[in-house]
């Protein structure tokens, strides 16, 4: 089997030629230099992408070896000692001490660049001068180079090891550049639409309107998608219809998305879309549960127990339409027949630029848990951006749902009464920054301005009846919520539920 040595070190060359390797050099010495103006966990990722993208120009056939392991201790970075001295007085200081270790890796193994980065605690021995000098000339150490994190810094220096790896994703080599400018400008792209950031509003009947997508467009949205609108009421040219597929200026970038069964139907809903609307973009739902949906109608989800329908259905829309058109899918019908990959082969092949993959079952409806792991066998297995779907609330399962090696993540319920989270998770994912929660008058202004956007959209008596559900989930977690929802529930006018919701805000500041 070829080996290659994904890293530059001299003394690594020197030590598995000693170990009687035969393998080739690709990584050069400035592949891999430390930025000390940039984060830790940020070297890490530029130098386990530099090294993907090596091996990646390279396009080798066979096993690459090569880890960073950089030690951080009081916010200073250690490792990658330069000569004699420095690695001395490195592992001097690291005596008997434990600190974070933190790893990045790219290994090329048949037609997959796999990256990781992680990190791990490390206590390293207590050695005498003599035993470092030993190490430093022997390197002892090295006949285990790349088999695990902590063997840049020498396993025979460790006492304790905590951790093991994660973050592994093997992306198909094809779409290695794609994935490397994803990660690096926290961007992605849809056909030639470039999303300024990756975290998607994910759709939601009776709530994308265009009311609620502006508000989180304005929380930092990278994309909006609309609600799902029927082909067939398009083709009725139904008002209310017609008027859903209208978008404001601040939305772009913006999805369009359209439900049906029937291709022709379909075809003629994607090129109204294209031809009135703004939208930037037409997805397909293949993923709505619901009856009159998904059985009545053999729409939705019903369209994913037939692959060579998902495929006829997005190739007739593909090539009737002028904007980029992606599908939404779930992961399978039900628990038997789990069959994401297949599908979303067949949606790539179709001429699709994107796919969103709700990690539930149509049997499942909204129960259970998303199974991220189907949404991974999907990026692994299809060159085009997945866009990973389900049950993010927070900055844990969005990084979770991110170690798919997704290109974004599509929020649903984590967003009701809660647009904040964009504006939440993008400081987190650009900077590492926790932003604090809302406070009671960012929400009570946000409900102020989400009824009037929607009085504008939909007449005073609908925007009260639809503030009465965003009103509840926006207490969600707040004291006394239910008995405060119970009251704005029966009120008729929104000057009587702000009131109500004045003087419950003023009363929970004052306590
Ligand atoms: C009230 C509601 C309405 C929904 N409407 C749509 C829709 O119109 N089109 C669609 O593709 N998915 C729809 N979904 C599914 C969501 O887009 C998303 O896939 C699902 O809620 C899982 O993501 P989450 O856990 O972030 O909510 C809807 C979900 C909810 C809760």
């Amino acid at each position: 089997m070829r080996i290659i040595l994904a890293s530059s070190s001299p003394r690594r060359k020197e030590l598995l030629t000693k170990a009687g390797y035969d393998f080739e050099i690709i990584v050069k010495e400035t592949d891999e230099q430390v930025n000390h103006e940039l984060s830790v966990r940020e070297n890490v990722k530029q130098i386990a992408l530099k090294k993907a993208e090596v091996v990646h120009l390279d396009n080798k056939d066979a096993i690459v070896i090569g880890s960073d392991t950089i030690v951080v201790k009081d916010n200073i970075i250690y490792g990658k000692p330069n000569d004699r001295e420095d690695a001395f007085n490195t592992l001097k200081l690291l005596n008997n001490t434990t600190h974070e270790v933190i790893s990045g890796v790219a290994i090329l193994y048949k037609d997959k660049v796999i990256n990781y980065s992680k990190t791990s605690y490390v206590t390293f021995k207590n050695l005498s001068d003599d035993e470092i000098n030993a190490y430093i000339d022997t390197g002892e150490c090295f006949g285990k180079a790349g088999s695990y994190a902590i063997q840049g810094i020498g396993s025979s220096l460790v006492d304790h090891y905590e951790g093991e790896f994660e973050n592994i994703v093997g992306l198909p080599i094809k779409s290695v550049s794609r994935h490397l400018f994803e990660l690096t400008t926290n961007t992605f792209k849809i056909g030639d639409i470039v999303i300024p950031n990756r975290l998607v509003l994910a759709p939601m009947a009776g709530v994308c309107n265009e009311s609620f997508r502006v508000l989180c467009k304005e929380m930092g949205a990278g994309l909006v998608m609309a609600e799902m609108v029927s082909d067939k009421a398009i083709g009725f040219k139904n008002a209310k219809t017609l008027k859903m597929t209208k978008v404001n200026n601040i939305e772009h970038p913006i999805t369009m998305q359209i439900f049906g069964a029937d291709i022709d139907s379909l075809v003629s809903a994607a090129k109204y879309i294209c031809e009135y609307s703004d939208a930037d973009i037409i997805d397909i739902n293949m993923g709505c549960p619901v009856n009159k949906v998904a059985k009545k109608a053999k729409a939705g989800s019903s369209l994913l127990q037939d692959p060579n329908m998902v495929y006829e259905v997005t190739k007739a829309v593909v090539e009737a339409s002028s904007k980029p058109v992606t599908v939404k899918i779930r992961i399978g019908w039900d628990e038997n027949n789990i069959n994401a990959v297949e599908n979303a082969k067949m949606i790539e092949k179709a001429g699709a630029k994107a796919i969103t993959v709700h990690g539930r079952t149509r049997s499942q409806f909204y129960s259970g848990k998303a199974d991220y792991n189907v949404i991974k066998e999907v990026v692994e297995a299809v060159d085009i951006p997945v866009v990973g779907n389900g049950d993010v609330v927070d900055i844990v399962s969005a990084e979770n749902l991110f170690k798919t090696g997704c290109s974004a993540i599509a929020i649903g319920r984590g967003s009701l009464g809660n647009p904040f989270i964009f504006r939440e998770l993008n400081a987190y994912f650009n900077d590492g920054t926790i932003l604090p929660k809302p406070s009671h008058k960012e929400i009570l202004d946000t409900i102020i301005r989400q009824y009037k956007s929607l009085v504008e959209l939909k007449g005073e008596h609908l925007a009260l009846l639809e503030m009465r559900s965003h009103t509840t989930w926006y207490l969600k977690g707040l004291p006394n919520a239910s008995y405060v929802r119970n009251i704005i529930c029966r009120l008729t006018s929104f000057d009587e539920v702000l009131t109500t919701l004045t003087e419950y805000f003023n009363k929970l500041d004052n306590k």
